[in-house]
């Protein structure tokens, strides 16, 4: 049973609050006084700080160290560091960075990732994946799963997570885009925006990563990117942009590959020109583990804190010596090195763990499984649902088939990979919850005869299905940090849906995959519904989801390729090099990312993006459409013209009259969306604002947002290639500097 634990092991942690020396006041640490602005106090603490205090804050160790660091030489870690390391590191997290404890500068304890708390000494409460919850297209739910997931992070000793993924699934092969929020910059701007928000709700840090065009696993740390700046601005980074305006992270991830031949973690044009001037921001930016190459590139490059040391045999590019050896001959200024350090502390001040220092307290794990749970059951997509198969009404027998659906359901793996409550089920070396849907499906259907098949054996399989009223056949795509996937299933399991479905032409795929996958089966089987990996209760949420206690809501982030001949590219660039290889790729497609390739290309996918049902109708309509500021206003009716409570997703695609003389990447974009709850028969009128850089063009020469005078269409429907009800709005010519640091 799930109930309160008390974490008695991590009793030791509470010497984390170890602040402000005994008898210091605000008078004289005037950084300790939370009425000053955050800006003020990182100054006078800087201004208090001696070289080597400076010089802490600026070099941080992975978990390993605690081990390892012992190794390292006296002059890199010095004894008196090397016992506060081990004394103090949160042990099994993602890394630490030591406080300053006389001037009340606390550690900084990071913790892995958007999925939840990842120690693997600590269990913890798995949220459905990062894409999942971008599905809901709701904000609040990521927002809500970030504030779960941000207080067992803080009850669990640790004061910065590394969470806010939200590379673009430009490949649909990229291995960890079940960590991030899917193919468009509006929706994951919005989405991993709002779980930095819910994260920082605890006042602890929170990290969006990784910065930027880390957009493979393949080679992830040695390719370099080739992409325009134009391409970047309104792709990548314009989610970066949005998700920074709307969460406010404290520090920001560099990521391990080049972009455009300088490396992500010394990248001038990234971290300089676009974060820190152009968007004006404030926080600093942290290496990801092993992702720095040099210490005076690095640092005046746009690093601010190395993170991840551990071993003699790593470069320890900001240890000390390196960086006294730069400060002294002047490669790096000393007022680099206080502007690294006022960024660091500026994010401890303005985020909340200097004034509400993280202890160890118990956790409600069961009311946090209810969090997850939630986010499921608002993410789940149903893909198809032929002559309303489902929800399952009346059945009598079902056949469960597959996915090792008998003992829980799949998560993704690296370094977002939780320690669940209740333990791993552990098989083929690949993580599942444990949440059986079948369990789970036996508990809604008390009355059913419900049978498993694991599907090894297709003929055993196809004859259970055969007997049953209704055949439910389970799939998995494992997807991991560190590789890039196939989007064909493995194994037998497309000739298990295809055997299954001819021998019970009532078939339901329940499809938990990271990604999207092909599905050469799809128009065999009446019903589709998209899992993804559903977290810690996505048994339960699958099946109330099949049974129609939950009606589903989930619209796709990305959208699903048809075949291989539709990929932007045919290969996965590097694909079979060995770890280090130099290689590059060109991402020519620039901003055409997902729909707006199919769009362009005209292509027919799949699935496309946007698309979801529900177990009941909903008629968009009454769109009006008037210029805001440089941007647009629009109104909209949005009625349930069904028979069951429901929720219903407004997406608002925009586009000029001729998009190739206005120069935009595709046909149409994404300028915004909303989801609204509906009774039967109820409507609602909603109003959406389109942002003005979504109807605007990046223009490197002058650094501009650029919206050309003309018509633009505005077309709202459920899905991007689905029915639009249109309106159009004329709009003036406007130019604007893209750097927030210069008056419009
Ligand atoms: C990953 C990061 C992660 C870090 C620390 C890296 O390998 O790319 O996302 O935060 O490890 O675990």
């Amino acid at each position: 049973m799930v109930g309160r634990i008390k974490i008695s092991s991590l009793a030791i942690l509470a010497s984390l609050a170890c602040f402000g020396p005994a008898g210091a006041s605000p008078a004289d640490q005037p950084w300790l006084d939370p009425n000053l602005p955050p800006e003020t106090r990182a100054h006078s603490a800087v201004a208090a700080m001696s070289l080597d205090e400076k010089l802490r804050l600026v070099f941080g160790y992975s978990d390993q160290a605690l081990t390892d660091v012992s190794k390292v030489p006296d002059d890199i870690v010095s004894p008196e560091l090397k016992t506060y390391i081990v004394t103090h590191l949160v042990k099994g997290s993602a890394g630490f960075v030591p406080g300053v404890p006389r001037l009340g500068i606390p550690d900084q304890t990071q913790t892995d990732a958007s999925m939840g708390v990842r120690n693997s000494f600590i269990p913890s409460t798995a949220l459905p994946s990062s894409l999942a919850t971008a599905a809901s297209f709701d904000p609040d739910v990521p927002r809500a799963g970030g504030a779960m997931i941000g207080a067992e992070a803080r009850a669990t000793g640790h004061n910065t997570m590394l969470s806010g993924g939200i590379n673009l699934a430009r490949e649909p092969r990229n291995g960890r885009n079940f960590e991030y929020a899917g193919e468009d910059p509006l929706l994951a701007g919005a989405m991993v925006g709002a779980l930095i928000d819910g994260i920082q709700s605890n006042r602890i840090v929170s990290t969006i990563k990784h910065y930027a065009v880390n957009d493979q696993e393949t080679l992830r740390t040695s390719l370099d990117v080739t992409i325009s700046a134009e391409a970047m601005r309104q792709s990548d980074l314009l989610a970066f942009e949005l998700a920074i305006e709307k969460g406010s992270p404290g520090s920001v991830m560099c990521s391990y590959n080049l972009i455009n031949g300088r490396w992500g973690c010394e990248n001038d044009y990234l971290l300089n020109t676009v974060l820190k001037h152009d968007w004006g921001y404030k926080g600093f930016v942290m290496s990801d583990w092993g992702a720095v190459h040099s210490t005076v590139g690095a640092a005046n490059g746009g690093l601010d804190q190395f993170t991840g040391f551990c071993c003699v045999t790593d470069k320890p590019w900001f240890a000390p010596p390196a960086m006294k050896a730069a400060l002294a001959s002047g490669a790096i200024p000393q007022k680099r090195l206080d502007d690294m350090v006022e960024r660091i502390l500026w994010a401890l001040f303005d985020k909340g763990p200097v004034d509400n220092p993280v202890k160890v307290t118990p956790i409600d794990y069961a009311a946090n499984a209810a969090v997850s749970q939630k986010a499921a059951e608002e993410s789940l997509v149903l893909l198809k649902n032929e002559g309303s198969l489902l929800p399952l009404r009346r059945v009598k027998s079902i056949a469960v088939i597959g996915g090792n659906a008998d003992k829980g359901v799949l998560a993704g793996a690296g370094s977002s990979d939780v320690t669940p409550v209740g333990g791993a089920v552990m098989i083929d070396n690949h993580t599942y919850l444990p949440s059986p849907p079948l369990d789970a499906l036996k508990r809604e259907l008390s009355k059913a005869k419900i049978s498993f098949d694991s599907g090894s054996d297709i003929a055993s399989a196809a004859e259970l299905a055969g007997r049953a009223d209704v055949a439910i056949v389970f799939l998995n795509q494992h997807l991991s940090e560190g590789s890039d996937h196939a989007l064909e299933l493995t194994g037998n399991q497309d000739a298990l849906v295809a055997a299954v479905a001819k021998a019970n032409p009532k078939t339901i795929v329940v499809a938990e995959t990271g990604g999207a996958i092909y599905m050469p089966w799809a128009d065999q089987v009446p019903a589709i519904l998209e899992a993804f990996y559903p977290g810690i209760r996505g048994g339960a949420a699958i099946a109330r989801i099949l049974t129609g206690k939950v009606n589903p809501s989930g619209h796709l982030p990305i959208s699903f390729p048809a075949s291989p001949d539709q990929l932007a590219r045919k290969e996965i660039a590097g694909l079979g090099q060995p770890d280090g290889t130099p290689a590059e790729v060109a991402y020519d497609e620039g901003a055409a990312i997902g729909y707006k390739w199919y769009d362009l290309k005209g292509y027919k996918p799949l699935w496309a993006f946007g698309h979801g049902l529900s177990y009941t109708r909903f008629t968009l309509s009454n769109l009006e459409a008037r210029p805001d500021g440089k941007g647009v206003r629009a109104t909209l009716s949005i009625r349930n013209s069904g028979k069951r409570a429901g929720k219903g997703v407004a997406q608002l695609y925009v586009a000029p009259s001729d998009w190739r003389a206005f120069g935009w990447e595709a046909p149409k974009r994404l300028g915004a969306f909303a989801k609204a709850g509906l009774k039967p028969g109820e409507s609602k009128r909603i109003e959406l604002i389109v942002d003005p850089r979504l109807l605007a063009t990046y223009e490197a020469a002058g650094n501009n947002w650029h919206i050309k005078a003309g018509t633009y269409r505005l077309m709202l429907g459920d899905a991007s290639d689905g029915e639009m009800t249109v309106a159009d709005v004329t709009l003036p010519d406007s130019v604007w500097s893209a750097s927030k640091t210069i008056e419009p």
